[in-house]
């Protein structure tokens, strides 16, 4: 199915008006069991996915569904509790979705985090990983299809994707933050399986830092409409085959949740310190 224009703008409209016109400047997509910081944001409005025609559902554990306005360290943000992953059955064409929405609402920056399995053996859990680059091996990309211009260019480039300038900055505000934080090169896999440790050794190869199951698409979808990301992986289990344990979805969890206290005070200095809306 192909999408116009049209289709977002109305979605973004019927947004606005249930926000009461609040204009976000900055898009957050908050990752599995680190949506804990969505509870600090000075809240304008709140609405349900559920409530949003034609919005997409999350059936993801440990992602809430919905979408909030608000302050976050005086910025107006829109914030994602809950995000979507090509292994619910979205169609990565389907997951260009929220992003293009909050393009439509005025966004200039997106902010994405997600759970990873480091695959870099210097990496721990618990230490965070700024996203310089990512390798999507799938052939899939939410700009399959024809090419809306409003949005972008039907070739676009994406070498910058993650933008070093906000990368610049994450990794400034992690000195004092008492986490570890690397840059690395995220590596999607499609999920819901974890991988197999044969995978992991060939991303590891290829060059992958940390393997995830999201992100990409939001990433694709915000450099197609000219914004710039800023990617955040919280390294939650060392990747398939690193040690000898089983993974599970529990221990992904887990190691968020004992993570949460740094990594929300990280965030919000590091919100504090992003670019200001540009002035018209
Ligand atoms: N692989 C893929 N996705 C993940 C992992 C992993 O090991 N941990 C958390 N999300």
């Amino acid at each position: 199915m192909n999408y116009d224009y049209a289709y977002y703008k109305k979605i973004a409209d019927f947004i606005k008006a249930e926000s009461g016109g609040f204009e976000p400047e900055m898009g957050l997509i908050l990752g599995s069991g680190l949506g804990g910081y969505a509870s600090s944001i000075e809240k304008v409005a709140e609405i349900p996915y559920k409530e949003i025609p034609n919005f997409l559902v999350s059936t993801a554990p440990g992602h809430d569904g919905r979408l909030i306005f608000g302050f976050a360290e005086g910025r107006k943000v829109v914030c994602m509790s809950g995000r979507f992953h090509s292994y619910e059955g979205y169609s990565f064409e389907q997951l260009a979705l929220p992003v293009r929405v909050m393009k439509i609402l005025g966004i200039e920056i997106l902010v994405l985090t997600n759970a990873a399995g480091a695959i870099n053996e210097s990496y721990d859990v618990g230490d965070l990983m700024i996203i310089k680059d990512h390798i999507k091996l799938t052939g899939a990309s939410p700009m399959k299809g024809a090419n809306i211009p409003e949005f972008g260019e039907r070739f676009f480039d994406i070498g910058d994707m993650y933008s070093k300038s906000l990368r610049k900055i994450a990794l400034d505000c992690a000195d004092g933050s008492g986490l570890r934080v690397h840059e690395g090169v995220y590596f999607f896999f499609t999920g819901p399986q974890f991988e197999t440790p044969a995978e992991i050794r060939a991303a590891r190869i290829l060059g992958g830092d940390a393997a995830g199951m999201s992100t990409v698409t939001e990433a694709l979808t915000a450099a197609h409409c000219g914004i710039p990301v800023l990617g955040l992986s919280l390294m939650t289990n060392m990747a398939a085959g690193v040690l000898e344990e089983k993974l599970s979805g529990e221990e992904v969890n887990e190691a968020a949740r004992k993570a949460a206290p740094l990594l929300e005070k990280y965030f919000s200095n590091l919100i504090k310190n992003l670019p200001q809306r540009k002035e018209e």
